[in-house]
């Protein structure tokens, strides 16, 4: 069933949605989730359905927390969908009046789903090594899905549009639709957008292909680095990851950050983008700094800048950004590419003064999006970039998944989709 074909007309509709947006004293930073959602809510809204919205906030791991509720953004949803009102359940799991009470056009959120253990299905307060994990496990997976159940009883559809959570499989995103007959279930259109966008990097690609992968931590990147191996025609390598590379070969590093039990991975990325053909592209220079105060974002007073190369940083300094050569070497890499993906910024992105790095990425990359080429971005800083440099209009696509949209480009069948698609 797709949603397009599906008769809402008097049904009430629950609605997986991904509304895990930042917030900063209960103010929205970022809404791309929440406006992400909005075409699959709309449409049902003017179908004659009634809404019935659930997701989750963070991760309070089964708690409750005030500072993690969904009502706080209840206001925000309702000017997004241009009704007068969004109505609200406290409690996720005893919504059943207030679902039954729901008339056509009427739409009631939620409050945040994690605040169950059940959601996630997994036991809390119970380590993996404890005997009796297994037994705690089972009986977890017995009350997930009475929880999925449920929620299922609120309304007589379900509508899977939490792309950004699609690589859990939670009950709100994969176990509930074993509650729904084959014919009152479907992807939202959001999903249909992100399974698209991600299609055209993994099956349909025009070349030269070149994926770009920033960040911290080579090991949260490495499922996607290997696969994309096999893709793609150039790799960017940047970010903080950079410095387990350098380190690698002996480099100095002063005290970026590196991941010292992760050198034999960094070598053997550079064996296999050799196996493979790839032309693998790393920052030559990086700016570091000795005084970069996290908390504010900022450069203590009296902290100097300094460019390095990447595999000479004096002590007491780290790299915290791409350095000019870098920056000039990452653009000429993109400059001519078909089809370009984008995760995770070069640098401290959020510190006005490391930003050079992220900004040259971004910008190489509308220029060939102009050009003709298609360009996915993913993950919250990427998209984070493309807001602050005011690229988000020159892109292809900005995806609102991060480990969603990794896992997808993985080649992994995200259990959001197969709940639906079987
Ligand atoms: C995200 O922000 O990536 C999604 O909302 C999923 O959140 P999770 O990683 O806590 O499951």
């Amino acid at each position: 069933m797709t949603i397009n074909e599906f008769n809402f007309e008097g049904q009430k509709a629950i609605v997986r949605v991904d509304f895990n947006v930042p917030l900063k004293d209960g103010n929205i930073t970022d809404d791309t989730r929440i406006r992400g959602a909005v075409p699959t809510l709309k449409l049902i809204l003017e179908k004659g359905g009634s809404l019935i919205i659930m997701s989750h906030m963070g991760k309070p791991k089964g708690k409750i927390k005030p500072e993690l509720s969904l009502g706080q953004i209840k206001d925000a949803v309702a000017a997004a969908l241009g009704v007068a009102e969004v109505k609200f359940a406290p409690d996720c799991a005893k919504a059943q009046e207030a679902a039954a009470a729901l008339k056509p056009g009427e739409v009631l959120l939620l409050e945040n789903l994690r605040y169950y253990p059940e959601e996630e299905g997994k036991p809390v307060g119970i380590d993996k090594e404890d005997p009796a994990y297994e037994a705690a496990k089972k009986e977890m997976k017995a009350k997930q899905k009475e929880f999925a159940k449920t929620l299922a009883s609120y309304a007589d559809c379900y509508v899977m549009d939490a792309f950004g959570t699609a690589h859990r499989k939670h009950a709100s995103t994969a176990v509930i639709a074993d509650y729904f007959d084959a014919d009152h279930k479907m992807l939202g259109l959001l999903m249909e957008k992100e399974v698209k966008a991600v299609d055209n990097v993994l099956n349909n690609i025009q070349r030269p292909f070149i994926a770009i992968m920033g960040g911290s931590k080579v090991s949260s990147k490495i499922g996607i680095i290997e696969n994309l191996l096999g893709k793609v025609d150039k790799l960017i390598l940047c970010g903080g990851m950079t410095y387990t590379f350098s380190k690698a070969h002996g480099g100095e590093i002063g005290s970026s950050i590196v991941e010292m039990d992760k050198l034999d991975v960094a070598l053997n990325v550079e064996k296999l983008a050799k196996e493979n053909g790839v032309e693998l592209v790393m920052a030559p220079d990086a700016t570091c700094t000795n005084g970069l105060d996290f908390g504010t974002m900022t450069v203590k007073e009296g902290a100097e800048i300094i460019t390095a190369p990447a595999n000479a940083i004096p002590e007491g300094f780290e790299g915290v950004d791409a350095g000019p050569e870098s920056q000039k070497k990452f653009a000429d890499a993109i400059k001519g590419c078909k089809t370009i993906l984008w995760n995770g910024p070069a640098g401290v992105f959020e510190c006005d003064d490391f930003c050079a790095g992220s900004k040259a990425i971004g910008d190489a990359i509308a220029e060939a999006t102009a050009e003709g080429a298609f360009s996915l971005i993913g993950g919250g800083d990427s998209v984070a970039c493309c807001t602050k440099f005011g690229l988000t209009d020159k892109v292809s696509y900005i995806s609102t998944g991060g480990g969603a949209l990794l896992e997808a480009i993985e080649g992994k069948v995200l259990p959001g989709v197969a709940a639906i698609q079987g």
